[in-house]
């Protein structure tokens, strides 16, 4: 996934180079009175002029669509994720998270992979999205250089209200959960979590009051309870603890110094574990809300956990390209599997307990069978054209779902990574589940709009 700085010239100058030869050809017959060298540098210096003028995009282009579409978040006055988009200053500060372009680098840059969907949280976060021409003027300009310039002012359009912070219009998801019995779906949203009947899709009950954008949600075993865990970038992670029946807020649980990605019940209902950005894995004891034990050796965050099933074990996927298998009661680190080429987004672990999946920014599936002292590659696919978001096994564990920044949800057969089905998606899909009777499957998206399908 690494690009080459001289990637989008190289593109963009072929067709404006297709274009124009002929003309200048003619030209070049009929009026250039140089030597055919001399006049073959004067064309070379002509095209790379007008690319200048109009295909390789300067600060202002990106400065205008961070006007047009992230001022209303990210400027002096307002500065979600502490970043003000309305400077040269401090669009080079960065956000809580420190610098969010790596120049000549669009694939390690923090700015292009949220706003194109492939880390979380994507971007602009109001339940709209950049247009793909959008998109590629900001991933040519880094390519570029990413060089500097001066800001646009103020929003490029006028009649656009004047500017309060703006939370999401659309109530997007960011996880979706089952409960074991399959009555209920609970889909994680900006500050608050909705029960939804999967038969009729009529949302149920709100439960509101965490601190920010809820990542991820789990229910108990016994589906009495439901965890939904998020915080505040670059402050504090948070998990909320609800009696599902009563709708009931029973537990808050706080730690980490950054926001929770990931969340699992322990399989006897008693403790959760937490991954977070902060690059931990915690355990926390959910009748005492405090915090047990830290898994800590990830040098990057951490953005998925799982228990196995025996609940002897944690799995944990990260951004440091890694998956590592730990000892629940211990602490100790059990094993690491390498083999991912880039970031992790999303693991699972089959309902034996024997293989976990994962996958990510490499685009690739991989399963490996899980032994007492080290993990074993089973398969690895490149299963899609970009980032994978979220993995999921069936119920009997014969079949495994993938979402991608792609925009599609794919079926494959689990043993061999045989690719079943493939559908279109009309936006990102971060929630991805079976529903327990193994017959169907929910899509929560980015757009807020929620699928079972079949
Ligand atoms: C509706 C509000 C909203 C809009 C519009 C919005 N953002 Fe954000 N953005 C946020 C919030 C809130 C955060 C912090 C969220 C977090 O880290 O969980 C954030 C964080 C970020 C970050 C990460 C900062 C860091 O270091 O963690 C980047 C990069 C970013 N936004 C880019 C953009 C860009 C580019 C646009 C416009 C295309 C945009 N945002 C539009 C609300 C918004």
């Amino acid at each position: 996934m690494k690009s080459a700085s001289a990637g989008p010239v190289a593109q963009a100058l072929l067709p404006a180079a297709s274009a124009l030869l002929p003309t200048f050809g003619e030209k070049r017959s009929h009026e250039c009175e140089r030597g055919r060298h001399e006049c073959l540098r004067h064309i070379g210096l002509l095209l790379l002029s007008t690319l200048s003028l109009s295909a390789a995009p300067t600060y202002k282009d990106v400065s205008s669509i961070f006007a047009a579409r992230c001022y209303g978040c990210h400027a002096a006055a307002v500065k979600m994720g502490s970043l003000n988009l309305q400077t040269w200053d401090g669009f080079q500060e960065g956000g809580t998270h420190g610098k969010i372009v790596v120049p000549g680098k669009s694939a390690e840059s923090r700015l292009y992979l949220l706003i194109t969907g492939k880390e979380m949280p994507a971007m602009p976060m109001d339940g709209s999205k950049l247009s793909p021409e959008q998109i590629e003027t900001i991933r040519a300009w880094i390519d570029a250089g990413a060089v500097g310039g001066v800001s646009i002012e103020k929003s490029s359009d006028a009649s656009l209200p004047k500017i309060e912070p703006k939370v999401p219009i659309k109530p997007q998801i960011f996880d979706l959960a089952y409960s074991p019995d399959g009555k209920l779906l609970a889909l994680a949203g900006y500050q608050e979590v909705r029960l939804v009947d999967p038969a009729t899709k009529q949302e149920l009950a709100a439960l509101k009051g965490h601190a920010g954008t809820v990542r991820s949600i789990a229910f108990s075993r016994d589906g009495k309870l439901l965890a939904a865990a998020g915080g505040l970038p670059a402050r504090s992670g948070e998990v909320l603890i609800w009696d599902v029946e009563q709708r009931k807020l029973l537990h808050t649980m706080r730690g980490h110094s950054d926001c929770i990605y990931g969340v699992a019940f322990s399989p006897d209902g008693q403790s959760i574990a937490t991954a977070s950005y902060d690059k931990l894995v915690k355990l926390f004891d959910i009748a005492s809300e405090k915090e047990i034990r830290t898994y800590k050796d990830h040098i990057d965050a951490v953005y998925a956990v799982a228990f196995t099933p025996d609940g002897q074990r944690l799995v944990s996927g990260a951004a440091d390209r890694t998956i590592k298998i730990w000892n629940v009661a211990t602490g100790e680190r059990l094993y690491t599997l390498s083999e991912p080429q880039d970031g992790i987004n999303t693991i699972a672990v089959d309902p034996t307990g024997k293989f976990v999946a994962a996958a990510g920014l490499d685009k690739s599936i991989r399963i490996w069978s899980l032994g007492e002292k080290e993990g074993t590659l089973l398969h690895s696919q490149i299963a899609h054209e970009d980032a994978i978001l979220r993995l999921a096994w069936s119920p009997d564990g014969s079949e495994l779902i993938s979402s991608s920044a792609d925009r599609t949800v794919k079926v494959f057969r689990a043993g061999d990574l045989t690719e079943l089905h493939s559908f279109p998606e009309p936006d990102w899909v971060y929630g991805l589940q079976f529903a327990p009777n193994g017959k169907s499957f929910a899509i929560g998206r980015f757009d807020g709009t929620l699928t079972i399908t079949p």
